[in-house]
């Protein structure tokens, strides 16, 4: 199958575009960036998209006819708070132009990355815990309000156009890579300086729970919801859960591995503001029930397999800085 990715530089196209090279797909990977020197062995082939130019996106769509499209490109929460104009350009325009090029390419079927941000305190009271899927949407970032919006363009151009537009909200997603600029850094960081300094100071308090997930099980939920029959699919968009520690239980997973590891906690108001406003767990339920989905990492088993892997990005990162 030809499959282009929009925004494949990030931290998803990292392990996504290897996933679909391995599977024998034939990959177009784009980006405002360059190819990452990190991204240099997952194969396939590498154009320059800004998504936000709508003629750009509309003349490589028709060139390429890809029959899928993974609609990665995106500003993430706690970046687009320091730039709201930024984020609305390149993840309300950008998706616009991404289900406008995808209608006039007549490309088959779309997966976009939602994500939990599209969820915030409704007015009534806190969000249920778990959050299901159907609850009124009260993002508080720029970035929740266009994952909401995106959300809505993909029933449309589903119900309107017959494009064939399904996606996931995705928890905080944590791998091997340096993050993009989300509110779920600090989990990451909890791994990252723990192996490289010993010790990590927390931009969030102790007790901070979010739902969270081990990137091979996010990978592997993108491919199972973009291979499943479209009459099993009873809804656009999916919940999908794996587990949701509070960040000293991380700190916990993590000191069973590096036992000297300190961990401390200096909450910063924007980014643990938007952290409060999400939901502490989600139920998947859909998603278990129309495609199967199950995770396979809990918080410990993540632990298990990413610090060696930490320890190996940051050895390439200082090979390849000299
Ligand atoms: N990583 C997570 O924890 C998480 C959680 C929920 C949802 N998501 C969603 O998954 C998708 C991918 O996330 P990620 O973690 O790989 O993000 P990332 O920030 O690591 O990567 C995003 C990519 O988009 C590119 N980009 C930015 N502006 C662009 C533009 N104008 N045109 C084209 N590309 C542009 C960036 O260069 C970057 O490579 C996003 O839509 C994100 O909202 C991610």
């Amino acid at each position: 199958m030809k499959i282009l990715l929009t925004g494949a530089g990030g931290q998803i196209g990292h392990d996504l575009i290897g996933a679909l090279v391995a599977d024998g797909h034939e990959v177009v990977s784009t980006d405002l960036a360059p190819r990452p020197p990190s991204h240099a062995h997952a194969g396939g082939d590498w154009q320059r998209l800004d998504v936000t130019d709508a003629a750009g996106v509309q003349h490589l769509f028709t060139e390429v006819r890809p029959d899928l499209v993974f609609h990665l490109a995106a500003i993430l929460s706690a970046r687009g708070e320091q730039d709201p104009r930024l984020a609305y350009d390149v993840n309300q325009t950008g998706t616009w132009n991404v289900l406008e090029a995808c209608r006039r390419a007549k490309v088959g079927r779309v997966i976009f990355t939602s994500s939990i941000a599209v969820f915030g305190p409704p007015p009534s009271g806190p969000l249920p815990d778990p959050t299901p899927d159907d609850v009124a949407l009260h993002p508080t970032t720029m970035y929740g309000v266009t994952k909401v919006s995106g959300e809505l363009l993909c029933a449309y151009y589903r119900s309107r156009y017959g494009i064939d537009c399904r996606g996931v909200r995705f928890p905080g997603l944590i791998s091997a890579a340096m993050p993009g600029g989300g509110s779920s850094d600090y989990a990451l960081f909890m791994y990252v300086d723990a192996v490289r300094k010993g010790s990590y100071e927390a931009f969030a308090r102790a007790d901070t729970r979010i739902p969270l997930m081990y990137m091979p099980d996010g990978v592997r939920a993108l491919l199972e919801l973009a291979f499943a029959k479209r009459e099993k699919l009873t809804r656009t968009m999916y919940n999908i859960a794996s587990f949701s520690p509070r960040a000293d239980e991380i700190a916990a997973s993590v000191r069973r591995v590096i036992p000297d590891a300190k961990f401390t906690y200096a909450p910063d108001p924007v980014r643990q503001g938007i952290l409060d406003s999400w939901p502490k767990a989600l139920d998947d339920a859909a998603a278990r029930a129309d495609w199967n989905w199950k995770p396979r990492f809990d918080l410990d088993a993540m632990t298990d397999d990413l610090i060696p892997r930490v320890r190996r990005m940051l050895d390439l990162g200082a090979i390849l800085s000299h």
